[in-house]
């Protein structure tokens, strides 16, 4: 069985992080997104995995070296600054999926714990043309919506409607099951929209069907998302994972800390706090709600609320950083610097002074 996961997008809406790494390597809870994917396809007993992805995404993807275990991986490279959007990757790697049965396809950016063997089976009994995992949102106008006859077939598809034209609650999760008959679909060499190309003719035919999801599911492409998917996978593994935090400092759970983590003295990490591998904080910090990427070094008396801090960030003593602030990696905070609320910084710039308002600060 085959899966293909595209990861060749430009993640626009979680930049400044994305500038330097592709979402599907965002770490949730000190694991890159991707690691979390490959082992749910493990649990379903997928054994090829055709990533879709673009030279960057693939260099990035390699260097990460995610453990593979029974999977083989091999992957779709999109032509160079000509991105084929959702649907040409998968139209592009025709020959490695094959024609012989159907086969999965992720959105690299999602967290969902789908039941791709019961999303398989579904799929295979309605001879759909394509399933579309559906779960439901309060406000599904920022995605891809389905209304839904008895028979769970599509009977049409929206993409991102306005509130009122919103046919349900049900939208897109990102994962589908595809019939080779799919590929019939696909105009070849150019960028395929499958959401706004593909599904809506599909579903004037009646061949493109729903597989409700009820399960955990969060698209991580806003920063609050990304937040808030650590903050529910933290609840769930409370407890377990804080092994070797400092004696002299507290931690105030649910908290993650990665390997060869230094915490210094009278600092409280938690509560919903991810602090990355190698990361040093000082004395009196004080962290919560919050991600802090790999190698990042805290200095005292800092306190970061609300905030995502991009890998090898330098911050001095006595530095705020409230909510929604958003640093890239390698950059560097002076002593004494304030942010306000929802303060982005471009990767590897340095911030000497206080700012007052939020913006983005870059080169
Ligand atoms: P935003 O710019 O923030 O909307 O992010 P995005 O374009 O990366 O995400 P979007 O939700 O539009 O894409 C859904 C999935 O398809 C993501 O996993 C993307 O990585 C992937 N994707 C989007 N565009 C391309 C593309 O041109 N090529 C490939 N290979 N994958 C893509």
């Amino acid at each position: 069985m085959k899966a293909i996961v595209l990861a060749g997008g430009f993640a626009t809406r979680l930049r400044p992080l994305s500038c330097t790494r592709p979402k599907a390597l965002f770490p949730v809870v000190n694991k890159p997104l991707l690691e979390w994917t490959f082992e749910r396809l493990e649990k379903h007993n997928i054994r090829d995995v055709i990533m879709a992805v673009n030279h960057q995404t693939e260099i990035a993807v390699k260097e990460q070296k995610i453990p593979t275990h029974t999977l083989r991986v091999m992957y779709s490279r999109d032509p160079p600054r000509k991105p084929l959007g959702t649907g040409g990757p998968i139209k592009k790697a025709e020959k490695l999926i094959g024609h012989d049965s159907s086969f999965l396809v992720l959105n690299g950016d999602i967290f969902a714990d789908v039941n791709y063997t019961r999303l398989l089976e579904t799929h295979r009994k309605t001879r759909a043309t394509a399933t579309i995992a559906l779960c439901k949102v309060d406000d599904p106008s920022r995605f891809g919506v389905a209304e839904l006859a008895k028979d769970n077939c599509i009977r049409r598809f929206f993409e991102k409607p306005s509130p009122e034209e919103a046919p349900s609650k049900l939208i897109n999760a990102g994962v589908y099951a595809f019939h080779p008959e799919i590929f019939e679909y696909m105009p070849e060499n150019r960028a395929v929209s499958t959401e706004r190309e593909v599904f809506p003719k599909l579903a004037k035919e009646k061949k493109l069907y729903g597989y409700i999801h009820s399960d955990l599911w969060m698209d991580i492409g806003k920063p609050e998302e990304y937040l808030e998917i650590n903050r529910i996978l933290l609840n769930r593994t409370k407890g377990t994972q804080n092994q070797q935090a400092s004696r002299g400092s507290q931690v105030r759970e649910p908290v993650a800390i990665g390997k060869a983590a230094v915490i210094g003295k009278r600092s409280v990490i938690g509560p919903n706090t991810v602090l990355g591998h190698d990361t040093v904080v000082g004395d009196d910090v004080r962290i919560q709600d919050s991600v802090v990427f790999d190698g990042a070094e805290i200095d005292d008396s800092t306190r970061i609320q609300g905030a995502i801090i991009g890998g090898h960030v330098k911050i001095g003593k006595r530095v705020s950083i409230p909510k929604a602030c958003i640093l890239g990696d390698y950059v560097k905070i002076r002593d004494d610097v304030s942010l306000a609320e929802g303060v982005t910084v471009c990767p590897a710039k340095e911030i000497s002074e206080s700012v007052a308002t939020a913006r983005n600060i870059c080169c």
